[in-house]
């Protein structure tokens, strides 16, 4: 029977293979079975479930310097000196791009179905799938996660499969009903309230938070097709009508203020190195462009650092000839996802 292999390193063709020295394969299980003695609290659980099959793993062969783990290669290793997130290099590499292009996969849609009964209960939900790869580069498990834009929970649902602990906070009734729903686990966790009370809710340390706020009063103003297909169906076509719905602030500069009032206060609520993502779009109104996204980074920089923006693209909505045959105007596929954080 071949012999256990612990120790595995890169070679000249950046191929991770185990260590051609039997010798290092013995020191190697020495080392980890002294990890998992000492730093137990540091492995992710995959990883723990499964220590049997994890191999030590360090590029140059230099096993006495290795600080990485390794379960199935193909993913890559897990360094345990990982401050932010559960990943491996790899894994943390692909989510480095910054674009991404993601559209509503079936799977969410039917987990949303089965319990909202009708698959738009609300006008504007995203994926728990997309809001996963963000929880899971921002956060460790068990780390607490806020969104204070609930709507229907996709950050909760996101938190439940990930095993990290959701907190939301929604206006609409109805939709922090279907949060409940969808994740009774966190029901204490989920305020129906105006989230620009956010600091009187006795909210613990946050860890990360990823949200999605109304854009402007974008709903209230639609007149395209989205507008009239819901109408038809006797969907919502916005939030609701309630004067504290951000949604419902038609001045422009009340609702910069008013959303941004939101993430300052929040500042004081995250853990010391936490990062934020706020996910939004530039708006057109009257053929002229309100750089939201642009504007939310610009005021939140004078409190956070911000640090980056990765870009959302759609790519399977179909275009509508805007402008023609006047003027240019664009179909606007593309939202940003501003990421900032408290340094
Ligand atoms: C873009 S949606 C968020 C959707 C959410 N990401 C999801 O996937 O279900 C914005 C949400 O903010 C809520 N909202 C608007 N004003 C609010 C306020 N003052 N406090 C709390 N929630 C508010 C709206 O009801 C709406 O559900």
């Amino acid at each position: 029977m071949a012999e256990e292999q612990y120790f595995y390193y890169k070679d000249k063709s950046k191929k991770i293979i185990p260590d051609p020295d039997k010798n290092k394969h013995f020191l190697a299980k020495k080392i980890l079975d002294e990890i998992f003695m000492t730093q137990k609290d540091l492995i992710p659980s995959i990883y723990k479930e499964n220590w049997n099959r994890v191999k030590l793993y360090q590029p140059a062969g230099i096993v006495e310097k290795a600080q990485a783990i390794l379960l199935n290669i193909n993913d890559g290793a897990y360094d345990l000196r990982n401050k932010i997130n559960n990943l491996t290099g790899k894994e943390w590499t692909k989510f480095t791009c910054s674009w991404f292009i993601f559209n509503a996969l079936q799977s969410d849609l039917q987990e949303e179905r089965a319990v909202t009964k009708e698959t738009q209960a609300h006008p504007a939900t995203f994926s728990p799938t997309m809001i996963s790869d963000f929880i899971n580069f921002f956060t460790k498990e068990g780390d607490i996660v806020l969104d204070p834009f609930a709507g229907i929970g996709s950050t909760l649902v996101a938190c439940k499969r990930n095993n990290r602990v959701g907190y939301g906070i929604e206006l609409n009734k109805k939709y922090f009903d279907i949060i409940l729903q969808r994740t009774p686990e966190f029901k204490n966790n989920i305020f129906n309230e105006d989230c620009r009370n956010i600091d009187k809710l006795n909210l613990p340390l946050i860890n990360y938070s990823i949200s999605s706020p109304p854009y402007w009063n974008v709903l209230n103003r639609s007149t395209d097709g989205f507008k009239k297909e819901r109408e038809e169906k006797g969907l919502d076509i916005n939030y609701s009508d309630q004067a504290a719905d951000l949604g419902n602030i038609d001045d422009y500069d009340v609702f910069l203020q008013e959303v941004c009032s939101v993430y300052f206060k929040l500042y004081d609520l995250l853990a010391d190195g936490a990062y934020i993502t706020i996910i939004v779009k530039n708006i057109k109104k009257g053929g002229k462009m309100y750089p939201l996204a642009w504007d939310i980074a610009r005021i939140l920089g004078q409190k956070y650092v911000l640090k980056d923006e990765k870009i959302w693209i759609q790519d399977k909505i179909s275009l509508s000839p805007y402008g023609y045959p006047n003027s240019w105007a664009s179909n606007i596929l593309h939202h940003y996802c501003l990421i900032l954080r408290k340094e």
